[in-house]
């Protein structure tokens, strides 16, 4: 039988994360995990709570209810991935929102949050076979990991990617507050004390600008293959 592996794929905001690690994943027979969906659905909480608005985060009323956040990724057949429940309830249309985006950074720097996340996504790990992507991957969650991808491309291309999806996903948005927000999260995601956006050491960088979805993907998964043997 094959070894299995994990793949941490890390990197900026929109730059095609998720669809390499989903099309990884189908390929290799693996499971797929979007940890930034976990940090959207804690910030779906906080909002719906009132914890976090434009303008205020009580931090510690945050801190205080993690216990009652449950959060649970139930695979759907129909559209080959896990969405995400929050309290049992499917959010995956709720936390691809502006709105959150617009918050999910701030409430990804409280520690607190950070560490029950990563605890649940070691577990998830724990049996290898896996492709997870987010911001601490390779460096926080998976050091381990066999082989790491740290993904980049122009804020202008991101934008682009971001804004054409969310228009595709019937949102009211313009163009200029979806750069806006790519750029913002860049910032804090890199700035925050605990667990900040970093290409780990022994992380292989893809800068996807100018190169398309399927010749990145091809790419990997020749890396990846060369690691399962
Ligand atoms: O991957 P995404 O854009 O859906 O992630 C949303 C936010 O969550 C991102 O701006 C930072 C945070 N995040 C994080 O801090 N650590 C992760 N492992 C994944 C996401």
């Amino acid at each position: 039988m094959d070894k299995k592996i994990t793949i941490a794929i890390d990197g900026f905001s929109s730059t095609g994360k998720s669809t390499l690690a989903k099309q990884l994943a189908r390929q290799l027979g693996y499971v797929y995990v979007d940890t930034g969906a976990m940090y959207r659905a804690v910030t779906l909480y906080a909002m719906r709570s009132g914890f976090i608005a434009a303008d205020s985060f009580d931090r510690e009323g945050l801190i205080e209810s993690l216990g009652a956040i449950s959060l649970k990724f139930v695979y759907n057949p129909d559209l080959e991935f896990a969405e995400m429940f929050l309290n049992d309830e499917n959010v995956e249309k709720e936390i691809r929102t502006l709105s959150v985006s617009q918050l999910v950074s701030i409430v990804a720097e409280v520690p607190q949050v950070r560490a029950k996340l990563v605890e649940q996504q070691k577990q998830m790990g724990e049996r290898k076979g896996v492709v997870m992507d987010g911001r601490d991957i390779g460096t926080v969650v998976f050091p381990n990991a066999e082989l790491k991808v740290f993904m980049n491309s122009a804020a202008g291309v991101r934008a682009q990617r971001r804004f054409k999806e969310l228009v595709e996903l019937g949102q009211e948005v313009t163009y200029e507050d979806v750069y806006k927000n790519v750029i913002d999260r860049d910032y804090i995601d890199t700035h925050r004390e605990d667990s900040p956006l970093v290409k780990a050491e022994d992380a292989v960088e893809m800068d996807n600008s100018y190169i398309s979805k399927q010749e990145q993907f091809e790419k990997v998964l020749v890396l990846a293959k060369e690691l399962i043997g």
